[in-house]
């Protein structure tokens, strides 16, 4: 396989997106894909998926589902062991049963699932059932430590791998320093059992990537625009010297103890607000 001559990051690689060929493409590049993320957004774009809805035939609620199983069961054998994950429609008024329904039959598509509910009370609680049934799961739409924290208490216990996925890019675009996000949340996690895993999300250039790598994120999920930027570059790793030019202000670290119950954390963040509403346009954009 390619690049076999580099050193691969100790960060798992996984691709964003929701076209199998992009993840083809970067698995050739690299020589592996570590896993891959997807979202309501992603699976618009798909290219598929775009082509029905541009020639009027917009899809039922039922042949998007079909469409997005086809499209995780494509992606499934080609990744690693950080699975493929797959993210339930979920408004700001979906209750975590309905979520824990649909993330039940998602789990059921293909045998490397990690189930993606938004980092909400709601999304927590579907979080909490699931891990009690072995079910993986991704926390997404992760904009603070609390939120973090929140996540790693709804999970306690859990016997499979959690993710949470704090956005980089997304903070940026307000003028706070998104890597500040992932530095934090590893810190306060050193102090934890281990059960929850960052990866890095809303990566949008090298620098995300790099810096991502140098914080100890254990997994990164990269549009393959920039992982073949990444690969263009010979795939660097960040050296002893490695300094990252920081992107607006500063979010401090906060001290709060991970044993305390989730929810009496802090949940609610506007991004997360914004991020669901933004998922849900993009789905029905897709939906007669
Ligand atoms: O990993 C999450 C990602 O798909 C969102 O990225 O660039 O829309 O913030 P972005």
């Amino acid at each position: 396989m390619a690049n076999q001559k580099h050193t691969r990051p100790a960060t798992k690689i996984l691709v964003d997106g929701g076209n199998p060929e992009d993840t083809k493409e970067i698995r050739k590049l690299l020589g592996y894909v570590d896993g891959q993320t997807t979202n309501p957004s992603l699976i618009a774009k798909n290219p598929n998926v775009a082509r029905l809805v541009k020639s009027g035939q917009k899809l039922t609620q039922s042949q998007e589902a079909d469409e997005y199983r086809k499209i995780v069961e494509t992606i499934s054998p080609l990744v690693g062991d950080a699975g493929v994950s797959i993210e339930v429609f979920a408004d700001l008024n979906t209750t975590a049963d309905e979520m824990f329904r649909q993330g039940r039959e998602m789990n059921s598509w293909i045998p490397n699932a990690y189930i993606k509910y938004p980092c909400t009370t709601e999304g927590l609680k579907a979080a909490h059932y699931s891990v009690s049934e072995g079910i993986r799961v991704n926390i997404t739409l992760c904009f603070s430590q609390s939120q973090a924290a929140a996540v790693y208490a709804a999970t306690k216990g859990a016997t499979t791998p959690v993710y949470v996925s704090p956005f980089i890019g997304r903070l940026d675009d307000i003028g706070q320093n998104g890597m500040d996000l992932i530095r934090n949340i590893k810190r306060m996690y050193a102090a934890g059992d281990g059960h929850v895993l960052v990866l890095a999300a809303s990566i949008r250039n090298l620098g995300h990537l790099l810096c991502s790598f140098h914080y100890g994120a254990e997994l990164a999920t990269v549009p393959a625009t920039v992982l073949k930027e990444w690969v263009g570059q010979g795939m660097p790793l960040p050296g002893p010297t490695f300094s990252y030019k920081p992107v607006g202000s500063e979010i401090k670290y906060e001290n709060l103890n991970l044993n305390q119950p989730w929810d009496t954390f802090d949940i609610q963040h506007d991004l997360t607000t914004k991020g669901i509403q933004k998922f849900v346009a993009d789905y029905k954009s897709t939906i007669r």
